[in-house]
């Protein structure tokens, strides 16, 4: 994934973090949208509290930049626990794990982002740790190496992936609680520009507000950074409030179009009408022919391309929609 392209909904360098940092709401109630998924937490995380039990494990699953990583730190505002955070990749072998897992507090909650990348042996050491809270351990090697039974203090998996589907069925069977992160509602979208704006201390007409979010692919991540952007145009153009006009501009020059696609979408489907006739066309076939991997692909482009209706998936592979040719200005093929 291209770390330079700011619509890629990539996480980039430090200050971008510390800005993300500074703009995560900390409890449910500052949470705009997803308001089933925030809902159902609220009622388990009230009744664990009261119970005063470990709140039951929780997978997040949906695509990149739509808060999945803020929610795991919101509900452990509201547990009143702490959180360690890791990536699947990131746990090499079952020690990672075992590290980790040691220096959980009763109650406290272990995040595991991408969870579907974990290497097998360390999932497997999951089984245990997640429902009956131990490990079994080996250790030394060779003649002396013996099991050692590790017991760990009740705690709360929150494991977040883009692929639900790539989870095995033991894995995905030991959540407790499974939420689906949706995109998000251009109204909510609105409001988390306006929020942003705010802490900003930027001026922003509703207007400007509802154009951010009308194009930034249903995603708070992509609204956020396209606000950051648009507000440097602002600024130099000495233009003190946001209206729309500028962030029109801004768009052009950020080649987010209409729809509020960028780039990468466009020329896959623009590939896939010059090349395949709209399709039907495999995955790794668009990949190859764009330049991306698969998994961008499958995880950044393509759901949205799918939930706005330019591309249906069928048995032999995706499909243009008659949306996705009107899109592109070019007419629907009669024999389609
Ligand atoms: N910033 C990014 N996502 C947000 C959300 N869902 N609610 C409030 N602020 C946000």
């Amino acid at each position: 994934m291209a770390d330079d392209n700011i619509l890629s909904g990539d996480k980039t360098d430090d200050a971008e973090a510390s800005l993300e940092q500074s703009l995560r709401p900390q409890l449910l109630a500052q949470y705009i949208g997803q308001d089933r998924v925030k809902h159902e937490l609220g009622v388990y995380i009230e009744a664990a509290r009261k119970r005063e039990e470990s709140l039951d494990h929780v997978l997040l699953y949906g695509p990149p930049g739509l808060g999945k990583t803020t929610l795991a730190m919101v509900i452990a505002n509201e547990m009143q626990v702490q959180i360690r955070t890791t990536s699947g990749p990131a746990i090499e072998k079952p020690g990672d794990l075992v590290a980790l897992l040691n220096e959980l507090q009763p109650g406290d909650i272990l995040f595991i982002d991408e969870i579907h990348r974990l290497p097998k042996i360390v999932e497997e050491m999951l089984y245990s740790a997640m429902e009956d809270f131990y490990v079994d351990i080996v250790v030394g090697q060779g003649p002396t190496a013996h099991p050692v039974h590790f017991p760990l203090p009740p705690f709360t998996l929150i494991g977040a992936t883009t692929r639900a589907g790539m989870l095995s069925a033991p894995l995905r069977d030991r959540f407790g609680i499974v939420e689906h992160m949706a995109y998000y509602e251009v109204d909510d979208l609105e409001a988390i520009v306006k929020r942003t704006a705010d802490i900003f201390q930027t001026s922003i007409k509703p207007s400007g507000a509802h154009e951010i979010a009308r194009r930034s692919r249903g995603t708070p991540r992509i609204a956020n950074r396209l606000f950051k952007r648009i507000r440097d145009f602002a600024e130099v153009a000495d233009q003190n409030a946001i209206d729309e006009a500028i962030v029109s501009r801004s768009l052009t020059y950020l080649r987010v179009d209409e729809a509020g696609l960028d780039e990468t979408d466009n020329k896959l489907l623009r590939t896939m009408l010059d090349y395949y006739d709209g399709g039907p066309v495999g995955l790794a076939t668009i990949a190859a022919n764009i330049g991306e991997e698969t998994d961008t692909i499958a995880e950044v482009v393509e759901p949205y391309l799918l939930q706005i209706g330019y591309l249906k998936r069928t048995q032999r592979g995706r499909v243009v929609t008659m949306k996705g040719y009107q899109h592109l200005g070019v007419p629907y093929p009669d024999q389609k």
